[in-house]
């Protein structure tokens, strides 16, 4: 897949796998994404990650308007099992070659609230099975409500929260594997308040997964395996 039209309400925008060349677009895109957040909810990318991820570290996917303006961009980092920047060894993946990270994504505000970002997501999936990994990870800051819900209802789960990057910013790990995810027992699912970093931290390393957000998107709901599932 290196180019497609991708449904936006009534509008039909496009869609391409982006290359070096697009390199100033995207920057511009992800600078202007960082403005006006709260510190601490969205990396700041260095050129050099962006760059390697136009090239030959990943897949960045890019959403042009009519006009021929980025509006969207989603990248899919595909790491080797030996580099330092592979989030399968946070959460303990055992083939770190097939691990895939969601990583940076920004739509324009103009743009936003329309399911841009949720069709990158499952675009990405599909680029990460293709790819042959199998074990797809995402960062995701614990406040960042809107990424984290559309990476729980891509069934996506938070499996670990860890202080990462350079700024050492706690972040949830949300992962999923492609060939599967245990079943969970969700009749009584425990909820804690996104902010709760200590008690969550706590829960899942005990083994909860936090697989959706309640309905004021203010608390994480937690679910331990179903007994016997395996799979
Ligand atoms: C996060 C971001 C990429 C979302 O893009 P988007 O195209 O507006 O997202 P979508 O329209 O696909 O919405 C995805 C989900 O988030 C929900 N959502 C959107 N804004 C929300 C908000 N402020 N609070 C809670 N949920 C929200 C939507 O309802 C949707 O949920 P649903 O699929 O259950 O209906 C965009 O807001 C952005 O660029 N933010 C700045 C950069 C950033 O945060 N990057 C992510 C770093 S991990």
């Amino acid at each position: 897949m290196t180019a497609w039209r991708e449904p936006v309400g009534d509008l039909w925008l496009t869609g391409r796998v982006l290359g070096p060349e697009d390199f100033p677009t995207v920057r511009a895109l992800h600078h202007q994404s960082l403005v006006g957040q709260p510190p601490g909810l969205v990396n700041p990318e260095t050129d050099a990650f962006l760059a390697d991820h136009l090239g030959a570290l990943g897949l960045t996917l890019g959403v042009f308007g009519g006009d021929g303006v980025l509006v969207a961009y989603a990248i899919l980092g595909l790491p080797t099992a030996e580099a330092a920047y592979n989030f399968g060894r946070v959460v303990g993946v055992a083939d770190l070659g097939r691990v895939a990270h969601l990583d940076g994504v920004a739509v324009a505000p103009a743009w936003r609230g329309r399911g841009l970002h949720r069709g990158l997501v499952t675009r990405r999936l599909t680029l990460a099975a293709e790819a042959g990994r199998r074990v797809v990870v995402a960062t995701i800051a614990p406040l960042n409500r809107p990424s984290l819900r559309t990476a729980l209802g891509a069934g996506l789960r938070v499996r670990a929260v860890h202080p990462m990057f350079a700024s050492r910013a706690l972040r949830f790990l949300v992962v999923r594997d492609l060939e599967g995810e245990p079943m969970l027992e969700t009749t009584q699912p425990l909820r804690l308040p996104l902010g709760a970093t200590e008690a969550l931290h706590e829960r899942l390393v005990q083994g909860w997964r936090g697989y959706a957000l309640d309905e004021a998107a203010d608390h994480l709901l937690l679910a331990t395996e179903r007994a016997g599932d395996g799979s």
